[in-house]
Order: structure tokens, then sequence, then C-alpha cells
């Protein structure tokens, strides 16, 4: 029996349990929000889809009841507040900190062995606060963004080249933030070929742009952030765990001297399997990817700082 918890019902967490039900990634996903009712409305609405789309898994909703939680092998966190159009994700912290601290350590009340991925925002230091604050090895502790920041690039990509994104490769590393991405496209590449065989430099640059802000584009058009991919990728980070896929995705992990950074979750390629991070895998950077990745977690660790401030550290 495998069981995923996802915490929050909002757009973010229903999109994921409903890619992990229709995937049928986990034997039960159970879905826990806050609010009175959303989440047992959203699992039975998804359950009567099983049916019409041929799942099995089954889907159970719950209202802060955490012993429905119990022995998970992956938990998702998505809680507290998305950002509205003109917010920075850092500006979530005071709001979210405090959310995922508590809901972390309910989960592991209930599920003391399971995999934490975590997705709410800001996502690379409410990664650093779980693994400062839960005492779990690190492997257990996976922040999502790179997944996310990475298929948007490869859509980017895809675009620019006009062809299938499953025909383009790439990675973006560093935070999950808006200045803070570093999308490789030196190491992007269409059916192996590097990119800069068929993209002008202008062009890529471009792409590495409309990636960065590809969240914050979404969230001015939607008036609130986005959830599909979100969620989607969320899935995938999952998936990926739980069916020990040993796939190589850029998490925010801690890192102990690896790229040159201690005392920081930030995203680097990892190989995800069923002990959650596998190993992270250094490759390397030119001088302009090592500035850039060293600006990165400047940026990570101020916001790392605020959690002082907000009195979760
Ligand atoms: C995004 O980039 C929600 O941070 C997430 O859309």
């Amino acid at each position: 029996m495998s069981k995923v918890t996802v915490v929050g019902a909002g757009n973010v967490g229903a999109t994921c349990a409903n890619v992990l039900a229709f995937n049928e990634v986990a034997d039960e996903v159970v879905m826990l929000d806050v609010k009175e009712g959303v989440s047992e409305g959203k699992a039975m609405d998804m359950m009567q889809c099983a049916q019409l789309l041929g799942f099995d898994t089954t889907v159970v909703g719950c209202t802060n009841d955490y012993e429905k939680t119990a022995n998970s092998d992956v938990v998702v966190i998505t809680s507290g507040i998305p950002r509205k159009p003109g917010m920075t994700r850092e500006e979530l912290i005071g709001v979210n900190a405090g959310i995922v601290k508590t809901v972390a350590e309910n989960l592991l009340k209930y599920s003391p062995n399971a995999i934490l991925v975590v997705v709410s925002n800001p996502m690379d230091t409410l990664t650093y606060l779980a693994l400062k604050t839960l005492g779990l090895p690190k492997n257990r502790i996976i922040g999502m963004g790179g997944a996310l920041d990475s298929s948007r690039f490869k859509y980017f990509l895809s675009q620019a080249l006009g062809c299938n994104a499953n025909e383009v490769e790439g990675m973006v590393i560093g935070g999950h933030g808006d200045t803070t991405m570093i999308p490789l496209t030196r190491y992007a590449t269409y059916k192996g070929m590097p990119v800069s065989q068929f993209l002008s430099a202008e062009k890529l640059e471009e792409v590495a742009a409309a990636t960065m802000v590809g969240g914050a584009t979404l969230t001015k058009l939607l008036g609130t952030s986005a959830w599909y991919a979100p969620g989607a990728a969320s899935a995938f980070v999952v998936e990926a765990i739980l069916h020990n896929q040993m796939k190589m995705v850029p998490c925010s992990v801690s890192l102990e001297g690896e790229y040159g950074q201690d005392d920081i979750c930030i995203g680097v390629p990892v190989i995800l399997g069923r002990n959650g991070i596998e190993r992270i895998v250094e490759i390397e950077l030119n001088e302009d990817e090592k500035a850039k990745f060293e600006a990165s977690a400047d940026a990570v660790r101020a916001t790392n700082g605020a959690l002082k401030e907000v009195g979760a550290l």
C-alpha cells in the first residue's frame, strides 16, 4: 500500500492530488485542508472521475484530521497563501513560515518516516526551515521549485524552437525566485544537440528571461499564482520518489559543500528515488554560471535571514 498526503487543497494541492490519482502514482491520496469541507468536496469530485478516467487510486479529503494522514510515504506541503500580482514569493514568508512549520510537525507525528516535499513559497526558505526545525535527515526534505522552473524553461525553449516540448531537455538551478533562478541555456538540448545550434544568443536570453518570470507572468494573467504546472511538477517529484525512478531533477536541497555552498537549501540537480534524495549531482559550471549561482545563494540566504525576524527559527 502506498500513500501520499497533500496538505492544502487549494489550486496547487488539488491539482497535485488529481494528477497523482489520474496517473495512479499511489494507492491512496489524502488531501488535508483547514477549510471545512473543501478537501472532502474536492476528493469526492475527483473520485467521481475514477470511472470516467479509469483510475484505481482512492482520494480521501479531510479537515485538519492528521490521523487520516497516518503512515504516508510522501507528504506534500502546499499550504499557505499564494502571491497576488505584483508580489514576490519572498513577501509570503511572514504568513507561510508559521503554517508550514506547524503542518510539517503535525504530519510527522503520524508519518515519522515520510519524505517531505515542500511547495509553499518562498520555497527554498521554507525547505530550509523544515531542515532546521524538524530533525529529519537531509535526504527526506525536498523543495519542488526546480522541477517546475525546468518545465517552464522547456516550454519556452520549445516555443522558440517551434517543436514539441518533449523533444527538449534543460534544467533550471538556483533559487525559485524571479531574479534568483538560473536557466542553464548552455546545457539545454534539442534532440541531444545544443540549442545554440538552432537559436541565437539573443533568443536564448529571451527564453531565459521569460522562464525566470514565468510564475509572475501567470500571476498577472490569473490574478493569483499558477496551479496546473506547479501541481503537476509536485506530482512528478512524488512519482520519481515513490516509484524509485532515479530521475535527475533539479530540487531545492540542503548543500554541505556542494557547489561551494553550506547551510542553505537551493536548487541543484539531484537523483530522486525511494530514499528521497539519492544523491546530489555536481555539474560543471562556467565562471558566469558560478557567479549567478553565488548571487542566487546570497539572495536565498537573505530571505532565510527573515525566518528569525518572523520568529520561525
Ligand atoms: C509558481 O512559480 C507557485 O511558485 C509557484 O507558479
